[in-house]
């Protein structure tokens, strides 16, 4: 357990802040007493103080002085003033995981005007109630343990996956953009529901469900996709039929478009001409 004596700390406590925080001491991955936390909003950090017995930092400096890990969980748009704040305090004793989507190790380490121990992270949303999948990128002169490191903290929030820091533009455009895909699909089976007869209430419940007892079954049982829906899809059937429709209608091809569009936005952001 490398991260056992370690203080982690959090520069920025929103909503991923936060999933994190709960995700580590609901697990105790990390006791409340060796988490830290700061925020520009006080009153939120007296809350997740009490809710979670973590210790509060009067600013961005004094956390990095208190933490061995310190988890960068602002907004992108002000990773680099926050970065130029904290430089001073910051050194190679330290290892820093940025969680700010678009921006690269190369951008961290500018604003720092040094070179650190940099890990690059992608969660996503559902993060917030413990079922995220966070892709982890190595960065440069990282300790042999800093790795194994930021993948306990990302478990406690769901899976993890580590890859290439190049390949970060496609975790944004798959499973960074993805909620907002299965959000589109379940609001459209339900949709589908209404059409036939069901209540909105009913509908958005067999939907959901649906989409999540899927999922399980595919992560637990290592299925193939395309063995799950031959399974269900018995000769002239109902399932078949459905498939056929959505075959009709593209549905492949349109969600590898939405990956593949989502991917070069990304890029596009991380490049700055947000436009
Ligand atoms: N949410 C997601 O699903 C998700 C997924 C992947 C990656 N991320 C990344 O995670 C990071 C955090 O996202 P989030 O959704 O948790 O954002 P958030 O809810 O806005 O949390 C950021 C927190 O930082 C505070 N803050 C602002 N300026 C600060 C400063 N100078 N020093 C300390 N704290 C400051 C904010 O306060 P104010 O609200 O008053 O500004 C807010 O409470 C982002 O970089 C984002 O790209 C998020």
């Amino acid at each position: 357990m490398s991260l056992k004596g370690k203080k982690v700390g959090f520069i920025g406590s929103g909503n991923m802040g936060e999933a994190l925080i709960k995700g580590l001491t609901v697990a105790n991955v990390v006791p409340g007493e060796m988490i830290w936390a700061s925020d520009v909003r006080g009153d939120r950090l007296k809350e997740l103080g009490r809710t979670y017995g973590i210790q509060l930092a009067s600013d961005n400096l004094q956390l990095v002085r208190e933490a061995d890990v310190v988890i960068m969980a602002v907004k992108p748009q002000i990773m680099t003033p926050v970065l130029r704040e904290i430089a001073s305090v910051f050194s190679r004793r330290k290892l820093m995981i940025s969680l700010a989507a678009g921006v690269s190790t190369d951008t961290i380490r500018a604003a720092l005007g040094r070179e650190g121990r940099l890990i690059r992270v992608m969660p996503n949303t559902p993060a917030l109630v413990l079922e995220g999948v966070t892709a982890i990128a190595k960065g440069d002169g990282l300790e042999p343990e800093d790795m194994e490191v930021a993948g306990e903290i990302f478990s406690a929030v769901g899976r993890v996956v580590v890859l290439d820091e190049s390949l970060m533009d496609a975790v944004t455009g798959l499973s960074g953009s993805g909620p907002a895909y299965v959000a589109v699909v379940i609001e459209s089976l339900a949709d589908g529901g209404v059409k036939m007869g069901l209540d909105r209430l009913t509908a958005m419940t067999l939907a959901t469900q649906t989409v999540l007892g899927a999922a399980k079954l595919l992560l637990e049982t290592r299925l193939h996709p395309g063995a799950l829906k031959d399974m269900v899809s018995s000769p002239g059937g109902t399932s078949i039929a459905g498939v056929a429709a959505l075959e009709e209608g593209g549905i492949r091809t349109t969600f590898i478009k939405a990956v593949e569009r989502a991917t070069q936005r990304s890029k596009e952001l991380g490049r700055g001409s947000a436009g």
